[in-house]
């Protein structure tokens, strides 16, 4: 019965059917690869994201040498019960300076793509410490050694170089003064024009666990009061022809 007979032949010839395969899925590849190259942009462009300071960067590192990842993804995809629990859904442009990105839908844990200003610091402490202290029923382990592993930013300014070759914009001045911007960034105390010039008035100026000096668990929550708190969504529009 016509051409679903012939099928038959493409069946029982294993070299037909390799070559067969090989042609559809290069079409499917064509057709969904080729108009990238001819998008104009295909990260919109929105206002506000900057790259991360040198202090939420060696944050960003404890994140992912501790495999956070593993039980949290950072991607909101638009689907309203994502949207409805987490906020705006993510777009490209919000994790366009992360090397390497943290997207993923392996979620133990809740997304962290909006966590930032979510709880205060002291409850990122407490529950990063021991979170069955904030959580009674969580699986999440205990990080309280954070708190004791003092870092000085010595490497920060190597990294930055690292990641501006990949692509980051950091300037000049901002990999100059990496090391002056790292201690600052954790003393409410300091000197903090040059760092808040560099990076934008957003930037938050904390001693983030509450103890003297500056300690992963500073770094760390940094790094977490930041997330998604950079685009003002009230001045995004989606662009739907995208
Ligand atoms: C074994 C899986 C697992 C790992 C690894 C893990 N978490 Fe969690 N995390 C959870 C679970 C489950 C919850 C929800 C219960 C709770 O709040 O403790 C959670 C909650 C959280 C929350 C609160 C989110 C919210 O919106 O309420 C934060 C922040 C967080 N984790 C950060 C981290 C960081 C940072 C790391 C790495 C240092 C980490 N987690 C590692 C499982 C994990």
């Amino acid at each position: 019965m016509g051409i679903l007979d012939k099928h038959a032949i493409l069946e029982k010839n294993a070299t037909l059917l390799l070559v067969g395969s090989f042609a559809v899925v290069t079409i499917g590849g064509l057709v969904e690869i080729a108009p990238l190259f001819y998008l104009e942009n295909t990260i919109e462009k929105v206002e506000g994201m900057r790259p991360y300071t040198p202090l939420e960067l060696a944050g960003r590192d404890v994140y992912v040498r501790e495999g956070c990842y593993v039980c949290h993804s950072q991607m909101i995809r638009p689907m309203r019960d994502e949207v409805e629990r987490y906020g705006h859904y993510s777009l490209a442009a919000e994790s366009m300076y992360d090397h390497p990105f943290q997207w993923g839908s392996k979620r133990t844990g809740p997304d962290l793509a909006r966590v930032g200003g979510r709880y205060s610091d002291a409850w990122h402490v407490d529950h990063l410490t021991n979170p069955q202290s904030v959580v009674p029923e969580s699986v999440m382990p205990k990080y309280g050694f954070l708190l004791k592993a003092r870092i000085d930013g010595r490497y920060i300014e190597d990294e930055m170089r690292t990641h501006s070759v990949v692509g980051v914009p950091y300037s000049g001045d901002m990999l100059e003064q990496a090391q002056r911007d790292f201690a600052a960034q954790a003393d409410p105390e300091a000197d903090t024009d040059g760092l808040i010039e560099r990076y934008g008035d957003k930037v938050q100026v904390r001693n983030f666990d509450g103890q003297p000096g500056i300690s992963e668990m500073d770094a760390l929550v940094a790094y977490l009061q930041m997330l998604g708190t950079l685009v003002d969504f009230s001045t995004f529009t989606p662009d739907a022809s995208r």
